[in-house]
């Protein structure tokens, strides 16, 4: 096969024509923040965004790992393509005609296996392709078994299904005679030799399934056998190799990708023949797992497009319960999940076949249930009224709770949890927090159950260590082990300045009863002066004190310039605005009509304006600090900050975080209080302990102290419940 080298006045069209953000667009989902775009860097493993590109400066880049570049860097570092390649994919992708001339023999030596295997795989799916429809047994066998079971044209194509002839060399002829070496086409597992040297076809009398990756290069083929015969393996896969790992691959996601990251959620169903039946009927978002169990590079591969799993079973049971814990694995990642159960006797594929598209869409709706109660009900079923079987489902499934990394999404379900089994929440929460700290504490069984970054302190895995009696002195080590503690909690209260600190959390009376806004900032500021609470942790207070330091010397000067210069826009667009109606109106009614609509946009900018300005002044300042301490945290909490938790359940309603605030803020302020006071109780109770034997010693002073306290804690209680219930309007 003779290679090719790209002409350099095409290079220089394709890498006019190549824009950055709709490159990138076609591996990650991007939104927009501000200039530029963010989505999950699709390099490494993270749950908040750092990959930012920008399209003005035609470049991507991760903020977390550094990795990125122009289109072509991108292509290349991602796809592991070579120079020529990424060239090849842009051209392809805009349409850009590549005269090519003749490669140098040095050139052609350059090109590497990969792409030598990668361009055999191409072949041998056209080879099926064309099999399928240009040869008399590809028809009769292949085609007509396709059509027996409802595939359509369109999807044949669309998924590039194909035949392999049932002769042991068809391929091989075809391939060798178009120039690939044995070598390439036995690394592709595409061909087979035995001991005694002989090649022969892998795929067989098979119908092929292609699996295509992101990038639209076929790395691995599927065979279905269309023969009943219980002897036959009923699918026969390409093996591992330099461009294929299974467990890196998810079957259908190149022809899902764009409908997984419109509608903003997947569907995983178990084998390939479920994906093309469900997208041949209008469902598109479908990706197969391809009948094992879902890896953590796949759902990583998920990630890229969203958080929002539904998972559909058929009605197997056994089948059901096998695989509940693996669905662990995707609470863990912070995975929103859903469950479906087909009707007895259904796959999604005979589902989808005799069935509407309207019909499959509204059975998916009205049926996907959260994870957590589906598995509750699974398990629920077989106790009957054994109430030791139920204390275990419990803690099954509080277990699963305790493993989602968010924890709005944790309290939500416990609550969820605790009405059904009828326990109070503080008895769950309790529970669930106990495993998360022991988690925290065996580092080796917490990365087996979830292999996540977990930025220390992230979650509220800073639960008090029940205070061993008798050694509870004021020690010296007393003051680390409070920071410790007190750090998760800490670093929430941080992430909401850094993410929100100027936004106007709710309103205010000042003492005339004026309505005044109150940001959220102020609001922190105010909550813990009159506790005298300081950050223990060193990174939390530098960034809270150049929050405020922000908050109070530079944001009024800031504020009023930006003001004039947003009003004098507002000005300069009315008048340019007024101008334009006196042209155009057509008499007095209309010209009303217009000055109104154009008052009512003008007034909607200028707020939008501000707000943007108030919502990013902090971060853009604490994120590029001097300081390495600052600005790594401020980073890392700012992260993600447009469109974190929405929560994928039944309660959907409960918004962004963004729109919760007055909801949230205090609750988490609270948390950080409630966990002070717990650590000064645990303390006390300590100390009495250990001093109770002490000849003389009266613990009425510490009893008190100790009431005091308690008295606190409730009282906060009761404020935070009132919190709950009705979200503050006036604070
Ligand atoms: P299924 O047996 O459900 O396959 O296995 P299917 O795709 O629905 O095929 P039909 O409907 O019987 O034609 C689910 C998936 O498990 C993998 C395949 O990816 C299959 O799509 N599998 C199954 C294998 O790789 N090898 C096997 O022997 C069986
Ligand atoms: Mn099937």
């Amino acid at each position: 096969m003779a290679m090719k080298k790209i002409d350099q006045e095409t290079v220089r069209k394709i890498l006019d024509a190549a824009d950055i953000v709709e490159v990138v667009s076609d591996f990650v989902s991007l939104k927009r923040r501000g200039a530029n775009y963010v989505g999950l860097c699709p390099f490494h493993n993270e749950r908040t965004p750092s990959f930012s590109v920008s399209k003005a400066r035609g470049f991507c880049h991760c903020f977390s790992c550094g990795k990125g570049g122009s289109p072509v860097g991108f292509l290349m570092e991602l796809e592991q393509l070579s120079y020529v390649e990424a060239l090849r994919y842009l051209a392809r992708k805009y349409h850009i005609e590549i005269k090519e001339t003749e490669m140098t023999a040095e050139e052609r030596e350059a090109a590497t296996e990969r792409e030598s295997m990668l361009s055999a795989n191409e072949f041998a799916m056209e080879h099926f392709e064309r099999n399928l429809t240009d040869t008399d047994d590809g028809r009769d066998i292949g085609l007509s078994y396709f059509r027996e079971r409802g595939i359509n044209d369109a999807a044949i194509k669309r998924f590039h299904l194909g035949y392999a002839i049932d002769r042991s060399d068809n391929l091989l002829a075809a391939a060798r005679k178009a120039g690939f070496s044995d070598k390439i086409l036995i690394n592709t597992g595409l061909e087979i030799r035995t001991d005694d040297g002989r090649m022969y076809d892998r795929f067989k009398g098979r119908v092929i399934y292609p699996v295509i990756g992101l990038s639209g290069k076929v790395l691995a083929f599927g065979g279905r056998t269309l023969r009943k015969d219980k002897n036959v393996s009923k699918y026969v896969n390409s093996p591992e190799s330099a461009v294929y790992s299974k467990s890196r691959e998810l079957y259908g996601l190149y022809q899902a990708r764009t409908a997984i990251a419109k509608k903003d959620k997947c569907i995983l169903v178990e084998g390939y023949m479920d994906v093309i039946s469900m997208h041949q009927s209008g469902v598109e978002n479908v990706i197969a797992s391809s009948g094992t169990s879902l890896t953590e590079g796949q759902i990583r591969l998920i990630r890229r497009f969203t958080t929002n799993i539904t998972v559909i079973y058929d009605s197997d049971p056994a089948g059901i319960k096998a695989s509940l814990r693996g669905i662990d694995m995707l609470l863990a990642e912070g995975m929103n999940i859903k469950v479906l159960l087909l009707p007895e006797g259904d796959d999604p594929d005979s589902y989808a076949q005799s069935h509407t598209a309207a019909e499959l869409e509204s059975y998916l709706q009205e049926n996907e249930k959260d994870f957590i109660s589906f598995k509750t009900s699974i398990l629920m079923r077989d106790c009957g009224g054994d109430p030791i079987a139920r204390s275990k489902v419990i803690s099954d499934v509080v277990r699963s709770i305790s493993v989602i990394p968010d924890m709005i999404t944790r309290n939500v379900y416990i609550g969820e949890c605790s009405r059904k089994f009828g326990i109070d929440e503080k008895v769950l929460t309790l529970q669930c927090d106990k495993l998360r700290a022991e988690r925290a504490a065996n580092p080796r069984q917490a990365r087996e159950q979830a292999d996540v970054e977990q930025p220390a302190g992230n979650t509220l895995q800073a639960v008090p260590p029940a205070a061993p009696a008798g050694q509870a002195h004021l020690s010296h080590a007393s003051g680390e082990r409070r920071a410790k503690m007190l750090h998760g909690f800490e670093r929430e209260v941080v992430k909401m300045v850094v993410r929100y600190g100027m936004v106007d959390l709710c309103e205010a009376y000042d003492e005339e009863g004026n309505p005044s806004s109150m940001k959220l900032i102020d609001y922190i500021d105010s909550e813990l002066s009159v506790d005298e609470i300081r950050f223990d942790n060193g990174a939390c207070r530098a960034v809270w004190e150049e929050a405020l330091a922000l908050r109070h010397a530079t944001w009024p000067q800031e504020y009023a310039d930006f003001l004039e210069a947003a009003t004098r826009r507002r000005s300069e667009s009315v008048a340019a605005g007024e101008e334009q109606i006196r042209r155009e109106a057509v008499d007095l009614a209309d010209i009303k009509r217009r000055e109104l609509m154009l008052l009512d946009s003008t007034e909607a900018t200028y707020a939008r304006e501000i707000e943007e300005f108030a919502s990013m002044f902090l971060v853009r300042y604490l994120v590029n600090s001097p300081d390495d301490n600052i600005r790594h945290l401020a980073t890392e909490l700012a992260s993600n900050r447009h469109e974190l938790s929405k929560i994928h359940s039944k309660y959907t309603n409960l918004g962004t975080e963004r729109d919760r605030l007055p909801e949230i803020v205090p609750q988490i302020v609270y948390a950080l209080k409630s966990a002070i006071l717990d650590y000064n109780i645990t303390q006390i109770h300590g100390e009495i302990a250990a001093r109770q034997d002490e000849p003389g010693f009266d613990p009425t002073p510490l009893i008190k102290r100790l009431i005091d306290l308690s008295a606190m804690r409730s009282e906060l209680a009761h404020f935070l419940g009132d919190r709950i219930v009705a979200p503050p309007r006036k604070c």
